[in-house]
């Protein structure tokens, strides 16, 4: 049986649209089954909707406190029981129960090398470090902030003249190579996160993941 697949979401959606394509696919070992989004204005739903996914907003200024948004948000979730809830571009910070109410079936990318340059800007500080190599890695979700182990970094180079915004193209060209792929492990029952560690295909992987180069 597929796999289903809750994607969160607060903004474009190129994420988004990597996974949609790669469940069009023959023979996807996953379906996008929901997607969720704490903005109404998001793009994202409009490439959901375009793909027949079923969309719903839950709007954190609607909510109180983090623990009441996030409550609503695993009540929204939890409608289409998915097995995997992909967080693309979901700009907000989880609560722990949220995080331990999906744990070991929550993943999200991030746009860095972790663990270098969690949090924000990652590209900006990046440049402003002299990198020569920047990237990006999708990761299981901990109660760590961007702290979770690595499933997987693409590793991108850093060029002369380079700016966040150039910087950020390349790495986003990675991102929709490398998140459908996680997935694809993850729907294939290749994936597991144990005591903070990942397995894939049943071997501990090395603490930065599975490392491809653009
Ligand atoms: C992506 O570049 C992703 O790496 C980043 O947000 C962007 C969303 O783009 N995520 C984070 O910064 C999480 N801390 P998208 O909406 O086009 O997929």
């Amino acid at each position: 049986m597929s796999c289903r697949v809750a994607v969160l979401i607060s903004g474009s959606g190129s994420n988004l649209q990597a996974l949609l394509d790669a469940a069009a696919q023959e023979d996807a070992p996953f379906s996008v089954t929901a997607v969720v989004s704490n903005k109404a204005d998001a793009y994202g739903l409009t490439r959901a909707e375009q793909a027949g996914v079923p969309t719903s907003v839950v709007n954190h200024r609607d909510y109180s406190s983090r623990e009441t948004f996030d409550h609503a948000l695993i009540e929204e979730i939890d409608k289409c029981k998915p097995d995997l809830v992909v967080l693309a571009g979901f700009m907000r910070i989880l609560t722990p129960d949220f995080v331990r109410h999906y744990n070991g079936r929550l993943i999200n990318i991030h746009p860095s090398l972790l663990p270098k340059y969690q949090g924000l800007h990652t590209h900006k500080r990046a440049l402003e470090a002299g990198d020569k190599e920047h990237g990006v890695t999708v990761h299981f979700v901990t109660e760590e902030l961007d702290g979770g182990p690595p499933i997987v970094q693409a590793i991108v180079p850093v060029k002369e003249g380079d700016t966040p915004e150039l910087l950020a193209k390349r790495v986003q060209v990675q991102e929709h190579i490398i998140y459908p792929m996680a997935v694809t492990w993850f729907a294939q029952q290749r994936l597991q996160m144990a005591d903070d560690r990942v397995q894939l295909d049943g071997e501990l992987l090395p603490h930065h993941g599975v490392q491809v180069s653009a």
